[in-house]
């Protein structure tokens, strides 16, 4: 009986059309996934046994190898050793945790900052902690899936709006205001895939019409955008309207775990009753030490000139792309309405079995792409999701730009077709 269970459970997961397009793939050798490297992530990375040029990755400032980056990983590995083997609560908290949240908190002008050990816990730590019973969760259609699965995790209602829809949000909140429910808004600061950007400031305005508690994940747009480099709710000013900002080391800053900012109230309750922080393991010391070296090097001169460098990047690879007369999604929108560049650059594709044959083909040319496709974007809508690192060269990114455009081209695919 049990073991019936069981199969019932596995079976229903692998009828799972998208996992059996993968599984196809995974036999023909195409498959994108779980690929191993076997250097450090740079602009080029040896994978399957040879170099490719790496545009599928979230080293946006290009710091994963940086070698004060790599200093401060070492030293707190020498110092503190390999693991904290326990929780923040108990014996997992070093030095190292509480100078990065006085420097994470001194960075982002708030009265706290919290350490997470990964940014998927972050957004648990935070939304499953703060909503509750009797609550409603509202949050953007797209938002990334660890905003998805906090607002599960938790015993309030969970509904979305439409994708950077404000009225549709406004509408929600109406209807929860109605009911008497205490309302949580959660969005991405610049969406993962498609490298849009959420309206911060009229959704702040929106959520303070309804006195709902606002809370934007920032893991994209941490060392890129705003003044300061802190991400979306500055570059938009509305940092000040923005109680609650989540982000991750896995992008920018380039190691791993994560953060929420925010009062000494909201922070505080977080600490004292968040699951995803206490029941877990803290973030091992050289994760810890690589991040404070990172967010100190961001917010210095030559993190400025790195995140310059990355966004010109992002240009220069979307301009050859369109002018090779590439299909890219639509350009995100900034605060004046203008376009604005994110460091993502989705190559829309369309039918997934057709976007993995085409990502196959880039990679054997020798270009390293991730692959979106549904449910991570809707169907039919699969993706080339590009991203540029402060490190590419021009050059990198022109011969690029033409293996791409070798790989899309009409002929090639009258060739694949036949
Ligand atoms: C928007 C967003 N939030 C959170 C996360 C989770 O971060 P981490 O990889 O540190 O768990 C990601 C990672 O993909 C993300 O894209």
């Amino acid at each position: 009986m049990l073991r019936n269970q069981k199969n019932q459970m596995v079976r229903r997961l692998q009828d799972n059309w998208s996992m059996k397009i993968v599984r196809a793939m995974q036999l023909e050798g195409k498959s994108p996934y779980f690929r191993a490297m076997q250097s450090a992530n740079s602009p080029r990375v040896d994978i399957d046994g040879r170099p490719r040029m790496m545009l599928g990755s979230n080293n946006y400032l290009g710091l994963a190898d940086h070698p004060l980056v790599m200093e401060g990983a070492r030293k707190a590995l020498e110092r503190f050793g390999a693991g904290s083997t326990g929780s923040r609560l108990l014996n997992g908290t070093i030095d190292l945790h509480l100078e990065l949240e006085a420097e994470i908190a001194d960075w982002y002008g708030t009265e706290a900052a919290i350490v997470f050990t990964t940014g998927h816990q972050s957004n648990l730590g935070t939304v499953g902690t703060l909503a509750g019973r009797g609550d409603v969760i509202v949050a953007d259609a797209d938002a990334h899936a660890s905003l998805h699965d906090a607002a599960r995790f938790t015993d309030a209602q969970s509904i979305r709006f439409r994708h950077n829809d404000v009225d549709s949000l406004a509408e929600k909140l109406a209807a929860a205001a109605k009911r008497g429910r205490p309302a949580m808004v959660t969005v991405d600061g610049v969406y993962s895939m498609e490298g849009d950007l959420a309206p911060v400031d009229r959704i702040a305005e929106v959520c303070l019409e309804h006195n709902a508690l606002l809370l934007v994940d920032e893991a994209h747009a941490v060392g890129v955008f705003g003044r300061n480099l802190t991400g979306v709710s500055e570059l938009y000013g509305a940092a000040d309207r923005t109680p609650l900002r989540t982000g991750t080391f896995s992008k920018s800053i380039a190691t791993t775990g994560g953060f929420a900012v925010g009062s000494h109230d909201l922070i505080d309750v977080i600490r004292t009753n968040g699951r995803a922080f206490l029941f877990t393991a803290s973030g091992v010391p050289a994760a810890v030490g690589g991040a404070l070296a990172a967010v100190r090097l961001i917010r210095s001169a030559e993190g400025q000139e790195r995140a310059e460098r990355c966004l010109a990047n992002a240009r220069f690879l979307r301009d050859s792309l369109v002018s090779l007369g590439i299909p890219l999604a639509e350009p995100a929108i900034g605060p004046d309405g203008a376009e604005i560049v994110t460091p993502i650059v989705p190559v829309i594709v369309g039918e997934s079995l057709r976007a993995f044959a085409k990502w196959h083909e880039l990679y054997e040319r020798g270009v390293f792409a991730a692959l979106a496709h549904y449910p991570a974007v809707p169907l039919d809508h699969a993706l080339l999701r590009l991203a540029v690192t402060a490190e590419h060269t021009f050059a990198d990114l022109e011969e690029a730009a033409e293996a791409i455009h070798k790989v899309l081209e009409p002929d090639n695919e009258r060739q694949l077709v036949a």
